[in-house]
């Protein structure tokens, strides 16, 4: 069965799909994106993934061109259209094709854009052996809650983890932790979460929302707050979360262990929590 794309209202095979070259999304980076994971067919968190996305179009100042329930509709048949019952959804909308000006062009449709992939999410051996993390200045822009497409930033960033034989760069941006490349980062200290706020600086994590949800349901004590760099490497644990990873301990720190460089308990108590989570969405009525 090939891949099946969405492309402005077309269902095609992968390699049929083709974007002019003038495309805004391929000139200027010019668009906003998702990625949201598809559990046992079940779309994991469609509300808060779409909120998220109208803030990223209100954002670049992108009309969103469908509603909630159309998006819904064009999920439900991509993801039916796809093997595989875990899958995500890469869903991507540029200010679509015109001659090359920066200005805004006019009356121009966006271009919309969606894929499915099958979900490999990490093992538990994964988890067990905790991943490492090297750190860089966060040298982004000042709209790190917009979920942009010109992410040269972000690759520059992860590549250097990748290079060093790491998963992810953690960040740190006037001395304070914002988050990783790809991923949102918390820490724990003393039975308490660290986590940065929602702002300006990075980006609002679904997963990192439902982290947040889980320890408020749960009785798990919480820190939102801006934490120095030192603060972070003195931290018993570090963990990080996205819709691909959901949540890894990182156990070092550019070479060096975060607590006593394994996996914290309050990082297994988390895992658990999110672990019963998605089965529950798996075993929800479509
Ligand atoms: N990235 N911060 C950044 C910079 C990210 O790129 C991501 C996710 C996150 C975590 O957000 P969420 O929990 O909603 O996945 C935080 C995705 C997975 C990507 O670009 O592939």
């Amino acid at each position: 069965m090939p891949q099946i794309v969405h492309l402005n209202g077309t269902f095609t095979p992968i390699d049929q799909a083709f974007v002019p070259v003038l495309d805004r999304g391929f000139i200027f980076g010019d668009g906003v994106y998702e990625v949201i994971p598809v559990y046992s067919r079940h779309v994991f968190r469609l509300e808060e993934h779409l909120k998220r996305m109208q803030h990223s179009l209100d954002g670049i100042r992108l009309q969103n061109p469908h509603t909630d329930g159309e998006w819904a509709a064009l999920l439900t048949a991509l993801i039916a259209q796809n093997e595989g019952n875990d899958q995500y959804i890469y869903l991507h909308i540029t200010r679509g094709v015109a001659k090359r000006d920066h200005a805004f062009p006019k009356d121009v449709a966006p271009t919309v854009f969606m894929m499915s992939s099958p979900l490999v999410t990490p093992p538990r051996e994964l988890c067990e052996s905790g991943v490492s993390a090297v750190s860089a200045a966060d040298n982004r822009w000042d709209r790190c809650d917009i979920k942009a497409i010109s992410l040269l930033p972000n690759v520059l960033l992860r590549q250097i983890a990748i290079d060093h034989g790491a998963v992810e760069t953690v960040m740190f941006r006037g001395g304070t932790l914002t988050e990783g490349a790809a991923s949102n980062i918390f820490a724990v200290e003393n039975g308490v979460i660290l986590a940065p706020p929602k702002d300006n600086h990075m980006l609002p994590g679904i997963t990192y929302d439902l982290i947040l949800e889980l320890a408020a349901a749960n009785g798990i004590a919480l820190e939102i707050g801006k934490f120095s760099e030192a603060r972070i490497r003195a931290a018993d644990e570090l963990w990080l979360s996205s819709s691909t990873k959901e949540i890894l301990p990182i156990t070092s720190l550019d070479g060096l262990p975060i607590g006593i460089g394994k996996p914290g308990e309050l990082f297994w108590k988390m895992y658990e929590l999110y672990q019963d989570y998605k089965m529950r969405i798996m075993r929800s009525p479509h």
